[in-house]
């Protein structure tokens, strides 16, 4: 952010030719509104300008690997787990809310908005959505002056919290409770990313991360409120001695220690997370023209290594005491996009059965990391006609749209021994590996198929194995390392100690920790 700040500031003072190009009748609102609305015109030229949000390559010089569509529809079809689910695929070293934690990162970094699967060779032109940083921007929107939907009308900025929506009482829960998404009357959630609301699990986790900010102020003393006459830079520092920034810094940091020290070492090698951390990056780097110290989005990433966690997702969840064996496609009806919100009461989530909060006799787990997806994400709903239905067809083309480059250069890339031929044709008890020995799929391979299939290989599917850990792994420390306001590069040395919020092991935050500090772990009850 530091060279955007700077870069747009430039532009702000000394004038540009490219005026034409920029919303301008917006810029003039948010100057002439005063304080807060000149940063947001800085912002506007800095996203329309230097694109801060834009994605990149952590290995530009390889050459995308395109094979027919018809192959990667063959094979990502070919990727199906078979009904009733195998016990013996769980992953009994996940817990299942690490999953739809994972979903919920994932759209606080990334959002890819290219419709369709065009190929796409200039990666300025791929629409991100997303700032790379993990920031929460899902969470917060724009912040309470740019975008008050999302906050509570009756507060000032300074003291902003989070709205909910109440859920509708039923006679096994009869009781309204502020545990839904906000919502609008067509019964889309108010939310910073409406992914966010794409299954209930992934939309409680979001209520679970609103209602944070809002004990967070409970508990933090009062700040100063910015009376909008300081100058730029004085303007930063007041508005984050109000209690709102401080607030969202403080989930912020919260957020990014449990990323890294709760969620990561589950989903990584733990010695590539170590190596990377004590010694830092080997490929994923942004000090260079055109990034010039700014991060931004791995394709590798976006494209392949973190869409790992679609593995993971279960047909049937363990979900409260009302739906012990919940469908994954009901979780996809409670949401706005399918038409259930706002939510029944009786699907308020028993949180004890997807983390470590008590209850661990009935908690779910995540299906092991391997080349198979549950048949529910082959019949994704939602989407527009003539558009593959099927999550791992659409992974695959996706991969080819924007030019990922074979999983076998990649690791000569790295300097690491790929899999053998034999390891990536192999059957593993289904019907995958003769459709990538048709294909040729084992000497040339797609990159989140080798991805996952690297993680059943090496890992027998608890983990990502040594690419994708590596990918992973950089991307996160990466990315932290580039955001000037993440703890990593303001405070090194802070632990959650320090802001004092309850911590099982104090100097730790987990997303345990989250959960009990809200205090809704299950509020149905049962
Ligand atoms: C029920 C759970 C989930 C569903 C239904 C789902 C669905 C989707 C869909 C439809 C896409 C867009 C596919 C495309 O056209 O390219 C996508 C993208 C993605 N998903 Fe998921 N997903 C789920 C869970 C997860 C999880 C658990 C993770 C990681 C831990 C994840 C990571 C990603 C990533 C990184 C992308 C690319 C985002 C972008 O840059 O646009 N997803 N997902």
């Amino acid at each position: 952010m530091r060279r955007v700040h700077r870069e747009a500031e430039r532009l702000l003072v000394g004038g540009f030719d490219g005026a034409d190009e920029l919303d301008t009748d917006f810029i003039d609102r948010v100057v002439a509104s005063g304080g807060e609305g000149e940063d947001a015109a800085r912002m506007v030229m800095a996203n329309n300008f230097l694109g801060p949000k834009r994605f990149g390559k952590m290995f530009p010089r390889l050459d995308p690997f395109r094979p027919p569509d018809q192959a990667l529809i063959d094979l990502g079809r070919a990727m199906r787990e078979a009904l009733p689910e195998n016990p013996a695929l769980e992953n009994s070293e996940i817990p299942a809310g690490f999953t739809y934690l994972g979903q919920f990162v994932d759209h606080d970094l990334t959002c890819d908005e290219t419709r369709n699967f065009p190929v796409q060779d200039d990666l300025e032109l791929i629409k991100q959505a997303r700032t790379p940083t993990l920031d929460l921007d899902s969470l917060y929107g724009e912040g309470p002056k740019r975008q008050p939907d999302l906050y509570d009308p009756s507060l000032p900025p300074s003291e902003a919290r989070f709205r909910f929506g109440t859920t509708v009482p039923t006679p096994d829960a009869n009781v309204a409770l502020p545990n839904d998404l906000p919502r609008k009357r067509d019964r889309g959630a108010v939310v910073g990313d409406d992914r966010n609301d794409e299954n209930l699990v992934v939309a409680q986790t979001h209520v679970a991360f609103l209602k944070f900010h809002n004990r967070v102020m409970d508990v933090l003393p009062r700040g100063e409120e910015d009376d909008g006459s300081a100058t730029f830079t004085q303007a930063e520092e007041t508005r984050k001695s109000t209690t709102f920034h401080n607030a969202r810094r403080v989930v912020r940091w919260h957020y990014q220690w449990l990323v890294l020290n709760d969620f990561l070492p589950r989903i990584v090698d733990p010695n590539v997370l170590n190596d990377v951390r004590t010694n830092g990056r080997k490929f994923f780097r942004f000090n260079r023209a055109p990034f010039d110290g700014e991060p931004f989005m791995p394709l590798e990433f976006s494209g392949a290594a973190y869409r790992f966690g679609h593995s993971m997702v279960r047909e049937t969840y363990d979900y409260n005491r009302v739906f012990t064996e919940a469908m994954l496609g009901l979780l996809f009806t409670f949401t706005g996009n399918g038409g259930g919100a706002p939510i029944p009461s009786n699907w308020v989530i028993d949180w004890r059965r997807f983390h470590e909060v008590g209850r661990d006799d009935n908690r779910n787990f995540t299906r092991r990391v391997d080349p198979k997806l549950i048949p529910q994400l082959h019949e994704l709903p939602n989407v527009r006609p003539n558009q593959p239905r099927s999550l791992a067809v659409r992974n695959l083309l996706r991969g080819s749209s924007i030019g990922l480059p074979k999983a076998q250069d990649v690791a000569e890339a790295m300097g690491i021994q790929p899999l053998t031929q034999e390891q990536l044709g192999g059957g593993d008890g289904g019907d995958v590996g003769p459709v990538v020995r048709r294909h040729g799929f084992h000497r040339e391979t797609p990159l989140w198929f080798y991805i996952l299939k690297e993680a059943l290989v090496q890992t027998g599917g608890k983990r990502l194995g040594e690419m994708g850990s590596r990918i992973v792994a950089e991307t996160f420390w990466g990315l932290l390392k580039g955001d000037e306001n993440s703890f990593v590069s303001r405070r090194p040395g802070w632990t959650p100690q320090e802001d004092g919020l309850p911590a099982r092991t104090p100097g730790d935050f987990t997303v345990a920790d989250v959960l009990r500090f809200v205090g809704e772990i299950n509020s149905i009850g049962g």
